[in-house]
Formats: C-alpha cells, structure tokens, sequence
C-alpha cells in the first residue's frame, strides 16, 4: 500500500480559462491511431512458450498484438498517425508534441523528425515529453494551457511507443505499438475537458529502462498492485475535491497496459456492486477494451486509444461525462475529466477496417523482426523495405543518422 504525502494540504481548484470575460471550451478536436501492418495472434504465442492460451486469451485480456518490423518506430508511427488529420487542419497546427518513451535520441526531439515528415511550417513548435506511459496526458494538459493564453492556436499532441519488453519475458504477452495523435483545440469536436484534475506522483521502481537498454524492466505484479494504488490515490482526491461520484459520470477509461488492467482498476472501485451504475462502467470498459486488445500496449497511447474504442463501440453520447486514468510507471498517475460534445463520432478515426487488414505473422517470423530492431546498434545499415506500404519508414541509419522516408 503507497503511503501517501502531503494530502493535508488543500488543492485550488484549477478554473476554466477565461478569454475577455468569456469561459473558453477547451479539449480533444481530432483523434485519430496508426499501428504497424503486422500482427502476432497470442494463441500461436501461448503454443511457443508452452502456455495455456486462456491465461492470455483471458487472464491478461489479450488476442492479439502489433508486431514491430524494424522499419517503423515511434516517428514514423507518430507521423502515421498524425498523417490521417485533414491537412487543412494540421496547417493550423502551432505546436506539435510527441509523448513517448521510445524516443530515438537522446538530445533531438521525436516531434522534430515527425514535423518534417509532414511538411509543416517551419514556424511551428515542437518538443519532446517523457514519463512512461503517462506523458500523453501532461502533453495535453500544457496543449489546453497553450490554447486557454491563445485561444486560435490548434496544438497536435501524439503519443506514440513501442511497448518492448522481450523474447520469453513475463511481460512478452502485454507487448505491443502504435501511435494515438490529437488535436487540442478552443471549441473542441470530441471531448471537451473539464478543469478539476488530480495527478499523483512518487519515486516507485515498478517500470523502468535504463539508457542502455532497448527492453524495460518490470517489476510486474508489483507495477499492476502500485496502479491500483494510484488510480484510487487520485479518484478519492478528485471526490474530496468535487463532492462528484460515480452516478455523475458515463464511465471510466484506463491506460490499458493489457486488458484485464482495467478490469482490475474498476473492479478496485466496484467491487461486486451489480446495480445500474455498474453495469454501465462495466460496459463502457468493455467497448474501451476492443483496440487494445488487439494491438496490445501503446505504453503513452494506450488511455487515448480506450477513448477511441469506447466512444466507436459503446453507447456513449453527447453530453455524457468520462474519467479518464493515465498512468505511467516510475510513477505517476492524474484523473481527468471530459464532455463529449454533440457529433463527436464526426471527428473520429475508426481503425477497425485497418486492423482488420493486417498481415498475420508466425511467431518465428515475429521473433526474426524483433531482433532486427536498430535499439542501440551505431552501425550504418539499410533495411528493406520492398515488404512495406507504410507511408513513412525509416530506411536505416547512416553516420549515426537515421534515415526517414515519407512515401506516396
Ligand atoms: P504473469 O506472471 O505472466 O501472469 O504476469 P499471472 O500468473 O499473474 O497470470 C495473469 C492472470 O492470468 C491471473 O489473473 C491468472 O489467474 C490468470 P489475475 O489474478 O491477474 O486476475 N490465468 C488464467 N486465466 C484463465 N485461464 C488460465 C490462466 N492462467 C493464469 N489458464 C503481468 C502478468 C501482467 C504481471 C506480466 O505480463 C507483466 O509483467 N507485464 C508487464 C507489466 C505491466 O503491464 N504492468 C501493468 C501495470 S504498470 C503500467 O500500466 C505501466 C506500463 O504501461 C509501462 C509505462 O508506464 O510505461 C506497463
């Protein structure tokens, strides 16, 4: 159990930004998810390492997972992602922020490479923001901070990660990738967020990849336990704030490291209650779970890509009130809320047709593009791309640079 500090100290709530007098709506405009063109099926998976497919199938939640060829990596998955925005509206774009923990330098940021790759204006911002999984949610909170001082300026946050982990590791089964992207913007077209949030920080060693290491370690029971911890430290502290309870909100999404994590967060809160109220958090988990289950961790992505499953596969509708969890290891986590605005299915991406379309790979094959991954190899080298449609690759790497390509 985590020991929590400073909670005598009372919070200021945080107000809407106000522009001449007028409260401004502030939120999610676009949303849109790229993963690569290949997947692994876990049941062939469970045959490999000799386990019995219902512990993945059922047990963790998970059917399938993005396979990772060594041509994509968080840039081009970001750019992919970003790329299904209308042009005319990544133009207005001001500011891109990429959240990632798959960075590929250490000085460069990610959003530089993904800029440039979709030909941008150079009088654009771009910047890089880390903290495991969670840095998607501080990139979208300083986007609506850029926006409240000016309120014209469209902000493009991407969160996009390889989820590694390794070749018969505990956590192989809850790998994955992809990239979520969003436009921030005044008047949002999906979810507009609300002001109150609360976000929960401490030092824990449950997830972590030192630099020269291409895989995290994990402390894997602990990790899902510390979750648990800080998905509640947050809730009740949003309650004592607000005085909101369940019965004001549609449901809850989650990070979904893998699926069954959700369960676990919203059966911490539930526990065996069977009324009304829980049975539609219940459902609403269950239509944010359709995605991930099929692509497996985004690591930043993964709370982004649930609001896409729920809001594509569940009943939800305008005016209806989510809380989001976003939870990174190391380890930090933040409750926030939002309205679905009237016609949001409009500004939607729905993938299911493109994951629908993706190549099967055998689990040798899987294991073969695993270790073709650049990770931490300085030499130069050409990959080959004659197998790929993707739209942006990286081709290798030459002088310690890597080589990107946008095709089509
Ligand atoms: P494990 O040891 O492989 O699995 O670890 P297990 O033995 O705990 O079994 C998993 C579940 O399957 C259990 O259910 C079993 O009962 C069940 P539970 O008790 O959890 O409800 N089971 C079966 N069910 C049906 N039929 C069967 C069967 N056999 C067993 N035959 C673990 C699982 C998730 C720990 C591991 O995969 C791991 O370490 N994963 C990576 C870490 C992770 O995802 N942690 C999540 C929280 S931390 C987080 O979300 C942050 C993160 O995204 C990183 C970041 O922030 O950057 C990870």
């Amino acid at each position: 159990m985590i020991i929590l500090q400073g909670t005598s100290e009372p919070l200021k709530l945080n107000h809407h930004a106000e522009d001449g007098g007028i409260i401004l709506k502030i939120g999610i405009d676009r949303l849109t998810f790229a993963t690569t063109e290949l997947y692994l099926d876990l049941r062939d998976l469970a045959a490999a390492r000799h386990v019995d497919p219902d512990k993945y199938l059922i047990g963790i939640g998970q059917s399938q997972q993005a396979v990772i060829p060594p041509t994509q990596d968080a840039v081009t998955l970001a750019a992919q992602a970003a790329a299904k925005i209308p042009a005319a509206e990544l133009a207005q774009v001001s500011t891109v922020i990429v959240a990632t923990e798959s960075g590929v330098d250490n000085s460069k940021a990610a959003a530089l490479y993904v800029k440039q790759l979709l030909g941008l204006s150079d009088f654009v911002r771009t910047i890089e923001l880390k903290e495991a999984c969670y840095s998607a949610t501080a990139g979208l909170q300083f986007a609506k901070g850029l926006v409240a001082l000016h309120p014209t300026e469209k902000i493009l946050v991407i969160a996009s990660d390889i989820a590694r982990y390794g070749l018969q590791t505990g956590g192989e089964v809850t790998q994955g990738g992809g990239a979520v992207a969003m436009v921030v913007a005044k008047d949002p077209r999906v979810l507009e967020l609300e002001s109150t949030s609360v976000a929960f920080s401490q030092d824990v060693m449950d997830f972590w990849r030192p630099l020269y290491r291409s895989e995290a370690l994990v402390d894997g029971k602990y990790s899902t336990q510390v979750y648990i911890d800080f998905f509640q430290a947050c809730w009740q502290r949003y309650q004592q704030l607000t005085g909101a309870t369940l019965d004001d909100f549609a449901g809850f999404l989650f990070h979904l490291p893998f699926t069954k994590m959700g369960k676990k967060a919203l059966a911490s809160e539930l526990g065996d209650r069977d009324d009304q109220v829980a049975q539609r958090f219940w459902a609403v988990l269950q239509a944010s779970q359709v995605y991930s289950r099929r692509v497996g961790n985004l690591y930043t992505g993964s709370l982004y890509l649930s609001l896409l499953s729920a809001l594509n596969h569940g009943q939800l509708q305008a005016g209806n009130r989510l809380g989001l969890f976003s939870y990174g290891s190391g380890a930090e986590g933040e409750f926030l809320t939002g309205r679905l605005v009237d016609g949001f299915a409009a500004a939607l991406e729905r993938p299911d047709a493109m994951l629908d379309q993706r190549r099967q790979v055998s689990v040798a094959e899987y294991e073969t593009l695993f270790n073709q991954h650049l990770g931490l190899q300085s030499q130069d080298c050409t990959f080959d791309l004659s197998d790929s449609q993707a739209p942006f690759v990286l081709a290798g790497q030459q002088n310690h640079q890597r080589q990107y390509q946008r095709r089509g």
